[in-house]
């Protein structure tokens, strides 16, 4: 193959084209300009798409929306920076693979990266900071290409529940809550179980389980205390939900210290 010099010039940036001679037939190369442009800004386009199809699949509550692992301070930035030491950048990954022109598929990429990792659990009296600290958590992982939720026990069976009737919605809530990356299940002890929540969540966890996903908790009670509280009424399932969450995230990060909230609670004046 032997370079010629250039006889042409591109139709769509005007810059010289190269010709190459290939076994005496002569060939125009694609230009190196405002084709490697195309293909940069074709890669960025794939990656916006992939970052909205994360954001898509990603929930965290309004109130907790500009929560950043930035405002974390001691053991929550602690077990946060651990957690994500251990979580692939999914991003970089699709950028290597689109520059390969391999194809991809986010998702699958992201549950893969996440399969095995094990989860966490943020515990400790009301306003410490665990909700701020999952949400800031599952943030910092969307900019990664991990999907996440955060949703409360309540807000989690309530879905499933307004379902009754209508097996498909609930099979397809289930389905959600199962396959997303990361599921952050919030107040887990405000549950008092019944035979039906408990089952519902033992189908949540498990399925979680089978897929190795991980689970992420916040939670004022212990697991021994979820046991004997928010269990209370159903025991086995109780021990079998308890068991996998405490296998599936088997760090529970404590948080102390005053409500966050306590100032505002203080400032109340009843008139
Ligand atoms: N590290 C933090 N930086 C800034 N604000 C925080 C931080 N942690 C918590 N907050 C705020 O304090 C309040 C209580 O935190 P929250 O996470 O809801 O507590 P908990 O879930 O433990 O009851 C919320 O308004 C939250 O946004
Ligand atoms: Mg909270």
């Amino acid at each position: 193959m032997k370079a010629r010099p250039n006889m042409d010039l591109c139709g769509g940036c005007g810059a010289p084209l190269q010709q190459l001679e290939v076994l005496g037939v002569v060939v125009r190369r694609p230009c190196s300009l405002c084709g490697a442009k195309r293909e940069a800004s074709r890669i960025a386009r794939l990656l916006a798409d992939a970052a909205r199809l994360v954001s898509e699949h990603s929930e965290v509550p309004s109130r907790f929306a500009g929560a950043n692992i930035g405002d974390l301070s001691g053991a929550p930035r602690t077990a946060v920076d651990d957690f994500l030491a251990r979580l692939p950048d999914v991003r970089a990954l699709c950028s290597e693979r689109l520059e390969r022109g391999d194809a991809f598929d986010v998702r699958t990429a992201a549950a893969r990266a996440v399969a095995n990792t094990a989860g966490l659990a943020f515990v400790g009296p009301v306003g410490t900071g665990k909700t701020h600290a999952l949400a800031a958590l599952l943030i910092a992982a969307q900019g990664r290409f991990i999907a996440g939720r955060l949703v409360t026990i309540s807000a989690l069976l309530e879905s499933l529940r307004a379902t009754f009737g209508g097996r498909e919605t609930e099979q397809q809530w289930l389905a959600l809550y199962a396959s997303v990356p990361l599921l952050g299940i919030d107040d887990l002890d405000k549950l008092r179980a019944t035979e039906w929540s408990a089952s519902a969540l033992f189908s949540v966890v498990n399925r979680r389980y089978e897929r190795e996903l991980p689970i992420l908790i916040t939670s004022n009670a212990s697991p021994d205390q979820l046991l004997a509280r928010t269990f209370a009424a159903t025991p086995d399932v109780g021990v079998a939900i308890v068991d996998r969450l405490v296998g599936m995230a088997p760090q529970w990060v404590r948080l102390a210290g005053r409500s966050r909230r306590r100032p505002l609670v203080a400032s109340v004046r009843i008139a």
